[in-house]
């Protein structure tokens, strides 16, 4: 079992942008080590170099006791190091065993197919091998990804946040996963924006704050403000719920029978102006299909959806065109289109303009780019150049328009920093002031409480209940959702 060691290591893309100045890093095996720091703080890119994805521009890593480079990321895994980055997908039309043993030499003769099957089994939460990952719901893909990683036999394994989103008990596989490994031996490194894992999970913590090592110590030295401070660089502070309950104004959308087949029993809601309606439920309760039917995303989906008494036709673009907005939950591959730089994809709900209006995109990108703290050099930056949260705040800046009344919210806040997720939460509370009506579903059941005005909590397809924020409590909406008691008490 070798020691893994990062040393001076410094990284400026080709744009100028220096993403790493001299960081230092030891991972030892049995350890596992948490890598924190706020969105663009130069986490994944040191995942890159660690794992050949990216050369440095200088500084040396360290295996055992030689240095070596990483030309590519086969030559990591080669050397024992394995990594789950935070964007590379799966091939979505390959099965889930395909997909683990695809950059294994041999793959093309079928794999070692019993071992990957023994492998699976150890896990918490085991997948069908032959599923296609295009039919596998997020957090078994999570796991597809993970036990790709562990296939390699890796002394040193990293993951870029792996739980961003996944909810209570499949972090919980997650977490258990972690721990085996380094009971087995290995050297893992942790990456997430939820200090409490860090501080249940990881034995030591590394904090970044633009590029460098702010913070270095012992989780048991440390507690969970002092690492919020280190991310923050100041004090952070908690979102408090109003005293006074928002006012809300006069029904703005209803939705009759909206139903998607085996996901999504027929279910009916009314949501006022100013509303901020929270939907929990864990993963695979119909949060996503409900939002879903109503943006006319999902073609086999039912029902009907009428704002200000008129009805919206069942596509996504009459659901734009009668302001209706959608934050998808992948943003990834729904979010975004990657070939275009953030002005355009933030003016993108407004194509279908003859003309292209260059300066005024550009004065709204900078806008968005100041109001939502997206971390940039400009509005041409393509979203490859961006951190994950920042990406993500380029997908809800671009539903932040005037054309805008209804804004559907899956998971806002994943991958976003600790420091910024109360900004995120702050701004959605202010466009509900100005009219908007939200519908906003996290994982985050503090989140919900802490904003919204009522919550519907959604199990197995079926709405089970509406809670009152102002009297239930996260724990209370958990019990409702189905998901047992919260994930990090389970977890051991
Ligand atoms: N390919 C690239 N070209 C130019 N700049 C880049 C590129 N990739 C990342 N950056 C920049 O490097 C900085 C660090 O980004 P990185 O992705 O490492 O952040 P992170 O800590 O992982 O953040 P997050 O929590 O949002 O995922 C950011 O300013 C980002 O915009
Ligand atoms: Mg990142």
């Amino acid at each position: 079992m070798v020691m893994l060691t990062l040393s001076g290591i410094e990284k400026v893309f080709p744009n100028g942008t220096a993403a790493l100045r001299g960081v230092d890093l030891t991972l030892v095996p049995g350890r596992v080590h948490g890598l924190l720091g706020a969105n663009g703080a130069g986490k994944s890119t040191l995942i890159k170099i660690l794992a050949g994805a990216t050369a440095p521009s200088a500084g040396t890593i360290i295996l055992g006791d030689r240095p070596c480079r990483f030309a590519s990321p086969r030559d990591a895994k080669a050397a024992g190091v394995a990594t789950i980055f935070q964007h590379i997908p799966l091939v979505p039309t390959l099965s889930a065993f395909e997909n683990i043993v695809l950059d294994e030499r041999g793959w093309r003769r079928g794999g070692d197919r019993r071992r990957i099957a023994a492998l699976v089994a150890t896990l918490r939460d085991p997948f069908p091998l032959d599923a296609l990952v295009t039919d596998l719901p997020i957090g078994a893909r999570q796991m597809v990804t993970i036990a790709q990683a562990l296939a390699s036999g890796a002394d040193v394994v990293v993951m870029d946040e792996p739980t961003a989103s996944l909810a209570g008990h499949e972090r919980i596989a997650v977490y258990d996963t972690v721990r085996r490994l380094a009971a087995e031996g290995r050297a893992v490194l942790f990456v997430s924006h939820f200090i409490d894992e860090i501080v249940a999970l990881t034995d030591d913590v590394t904090v970044l704050r633009d590029g460098r090592v702010v913070l270095e110590a012992r989780t048991t030295d440390l507690t969970e403000g002092l690492i919020a401070e280190a991310i923050a660089g100041r004090a952070v502070a908690v979102l408090e719920r109003p005293a006074q309950p928002r006012r809300r104004g006069r029904p703005l959308l209803t939705a009759h029978g909206l139903t998607s087949p085996g996901r999504l029993a027929p279910t009916d809601l009314t949501l006022h102006e100013g509303e901020i309606l929270g939907l929990a439920g864990m993963l695979g309760s119909g949060r996503s299909e409900l939002l879903h039917a109503i943006f006319g995303a999902d073609r086999a989906a039912g029902g009907e959806v009428v704002l200000d008494g008129k009805p919206v036709g069942r596509w996504p673009d009459e659901a734009v065109a009668a302001g209706i907005a959608l934050v998808p939950e992948d943003r990834d591959t729904q979010g975004y289109a990657p070939q275009l730089g953030i002005a355009a994809n933030i003016a993108l709900p407004q194509t279908g303009r003859l003309l292209i209006d260059h300066a005024a995109e550009a004065r709204a990108a900078a806008a968005a780019i100041v109001r939502l703290g997206i971390k940039a050099t400009d509005g041409d930056a393509l979203p490859v150049e961006l951190s994950g949260g920042n990406a993500q705040k380029v997908v809800i800046a671009k539903w932040l328009r005037p054309a805008t009344r209804v804004l559907l919210l899956d998971e806002p806040t994943a991958g976003i920093d600790i420091g910024a997720r109360t900004d995120i939460l702050r701004l959605i509370r202010d466009l509900a002031d100005e009219g908007l009506a939200v519908i906003l579903a996290s994982s985050e059941f503090s989140e919900l409480v802490a904003v919204a005005d009522r919550i519907l909590v959604l199990r197995d397809g079926h709405v089970v209940a509406t809670a009152d924020p102002a009297t239930c409590d996260e724990a209370g909406l958990i019990v409702l959702a189905g998901g047992g008691r919260p994930a990090l008490e389970n977890a051991a």
